[in-house]
């Protein structure tokens, strides 16, 4: 089994995404002992934003027409997708920022999401190539989202909008929200996700 951790929390050693995607991690590693850890790190090693040059990469054939940062953008596509396909289970640490994803996850998303690789176009609308494995999301906010403000939540929603745009079904989320309500809130959120990322190996794995 391969499991891709990913994380894009930029709050270091403070962050509860970062805590919960260990944890989930943890729980897999304990379980399956022999699965391989694939890590990417979002804010050491962003990707950069794209630019016209970088956009442009997916019309060329040959390597030999690229510029180099046309190279490095050709390298990155592939290693995303790359990791991404060769995963039987995806753990991403996803906060919400300014009710949406850091752009660092953002910047991710827009080298996944590759027509021909993760999803292609048909007659009848764009279908999923990236379906088969389990997505695991860690996510953590400041207020509560889940308790009649569903509609200011465009982090998950859009998570599990992308991820179904290439195929994947099978997500799971371990949240911990509600961490800017004061010291006992967020005690209790933080142990609440804590739980989640140790059940969540219990959740049947299709690999
Ligand atoms: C730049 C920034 C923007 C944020 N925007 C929101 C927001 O829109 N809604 C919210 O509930 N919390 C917001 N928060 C709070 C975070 O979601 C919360 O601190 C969470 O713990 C972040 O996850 P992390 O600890 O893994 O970084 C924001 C935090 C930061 C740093």
């Amino acid at each position: 089994m391969k499991i891709l951790q990913i994380d894009s929390s930029a709050l270091g050693d403070a962050s509860v995404s970062r805590q919960l995607t260990k944890a989930t991690v943890d729980a897999w590693r304990a379980r399956y002992p022999e699965a391989e850890l694939v890590y990417r790190d979002l804010v050491a090693d962003a990707p950069a934003h794209l630019t016209a040059e970088r956009v442009a990469v997916v019309k060329f054939g040959k390597d030999s027409e690229l510029t180099p940062v046309q190279a490095e953008e050709r390298a990155l596509i592939d290693a995303i997708v790359g990791e991404f396909l060769s995963a039987d289970v995806v753990v991403i640490g996803a906060p919400m920022y300014n009710f949406a994803v850091p752009t660092q996850l953002k910047a991710w998303i827009d080298r996944l999401a590759q027509a021909g690789r993760t999803f292609r176009y048909t007659e009848t609308g764009p279908v999923g190539l990236a379906g088969g494995r389990k997505v695991i999301i860690a996510s953590s906010r400041g207020g509560i989202y889940t308790a009649g403000l569903e509609a200011l939540d465009h982090q998950e929603t859009y998570l599990r909008t992308i991820l179904g745009f290439i195929g994947v079904t099978d997500i799971t989320f371990v949240r911990a929200e509600g961490l800017s309500m004061g010291p006992e809130h967020r005690e209790r959120a933080v142990a609440e996700g804590h739980q989640q990322a140790k059940a969540s190996p219990g959740l049947a794995v299709a690999a």
